[in-house]
């Protein structure tokens, strides 16, 4: 019988991406300067990647229009890094005035998911990315990439992951530093995303690959642990479970932090974040959206976890 467990790294790099990923689902508006409580309880927390906001069409997604205000009032500490989506040439101005040092490209694996979130075909919008990611290197820019729906599409359905491998391929091509794998309307399961993973990690090193899981059926998990077997050491979630996509119907938030975290220090992966201040974090998101949030350890607490 094969030995579960046994190549498990020490530890693993955790992206947080709320504020970014959600907010233009939201009912509730959110301040810049809830936004920067937010940001500010995730660094004293221990998260040293960031994605704040979104460089976009303030028609597009207007809870993040303030951007640029909302850059402007963070200090990051020495060693984290704060990330943004940029779609386009004026995205990548905007980011570099604010005076962001990494940056975020973003496309689907599925041609009617990304026609609908950025109103471009893929081959367009990869043309397009060849010169906006050269420009943000040149800038001194670290860009990460997304590939959206490559678990499925809630528009096409079943995408072929070789799609989401040649798309991955030509950004890495570009100079971006990872691709970050999006489950966008949480539909995977266990035994595909081994398919998926071995597939990319057959030609790809592990570390320009990361999982951004939205855990819309219980599922996220469950993948990730799957993904950890198999080498992958970046992944994505979000503060109390908080994400979604307008432009995806049905999506739900992305894997809660606070339940990685936890299911990562308690399989011995350290992450580097500090799980009370986490939960208090969580507290801050929940005050912001007046809303409860999906999160399974932002909901139990961390105090009962040690009775
Ligand atoms: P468009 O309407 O085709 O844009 O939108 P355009 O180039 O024709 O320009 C139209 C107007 O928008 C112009 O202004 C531009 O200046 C302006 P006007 O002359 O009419 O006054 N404009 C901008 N303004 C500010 N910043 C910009 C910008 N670009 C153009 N960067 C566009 C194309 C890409 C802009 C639009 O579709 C857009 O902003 N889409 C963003 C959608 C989005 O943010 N979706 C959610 C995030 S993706 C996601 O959730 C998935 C992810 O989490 C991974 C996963 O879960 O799988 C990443
Ligand atoms: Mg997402």
């Amino acid at each position: 019988m094969s030995t579960l467990f046994s190549a498990l790294p020490d530890a693993v790099s955790i992206y947080g991406v709320w504020p970014r990923d959600g907010l233009g689902n939201e009912a509730a508006y959110v301040t810049t300067d809830g936004k920067r409580r937010l940001v500010d309880a995730l660094i004293a927390a221990g998260l040293l990647r960031i994605e704040i906001s979104s460089f976009v069409s303030p028609r597009w997604i207007p809870q993040l229009a303030d951007a640029e205000e909302l850059a402007k009032r963070l200090e990051a500490p020495e060693g984290v890094a704060l990330s943004a989506l940029v779609p386009n040439q004026k995205g990548l101005e905007r980011a570099k005035a604010a005076g962001l040092r990494e940056v975020a490209v973003f496309l689907s694996a599925s041609e009617t998911h990304n026609k609908k979130n950025i109103n471009r075909t893929i081959d367009e919008t990869l043309a397009a990315y060849r010169e906006v990611v050269a420009e943000g290197r040149a800038m001194g820019l670290r860009v990460r990439a997304y590939v959206s729906t490559v678990w499925g599409c809630p528009y096409e359905g079943a995408i072929d992951p070789k799609r989401a491998l040649g798309i991955t391929r030509e950004l890495l091509s570009m100079g971006c530093y990872q691709v970050s794998l999006g489950d966008t309307i949480g539909v995977g399961t266990p035994r595909q995303t081994e398919e998926i993973v071995r597939m990319f990690l057959a030609e790809i090193p592990t570390e320009k690959i990361a999982l951004h899981l939205h855990d819309t059926r219980g599922t996220a998990l469950a993948n990730i642990v799957v993904g950890l077997e198999l080498g992958i050491r970046d992944f994505d979630s979000s503060v109390a479970g908080v994400g979604g996509c307008p432009y995806a119907p049905g999506a739900a938030g992305n894997v809660a932090t606070e339940d990685l975290v936890y299911m990562l220090h308690g399989m011995g992966v350290k992450t580097g974040i500090d799980l009370d201040r986490l939960w208090e974090a969580g507290r801050v998101a929940e005050a912001l959206l007046m809303r409860p949030l999906p999160g399974k350890v932002h909901q139990a607490g961390v105090r009962s976890l040690r009775a």
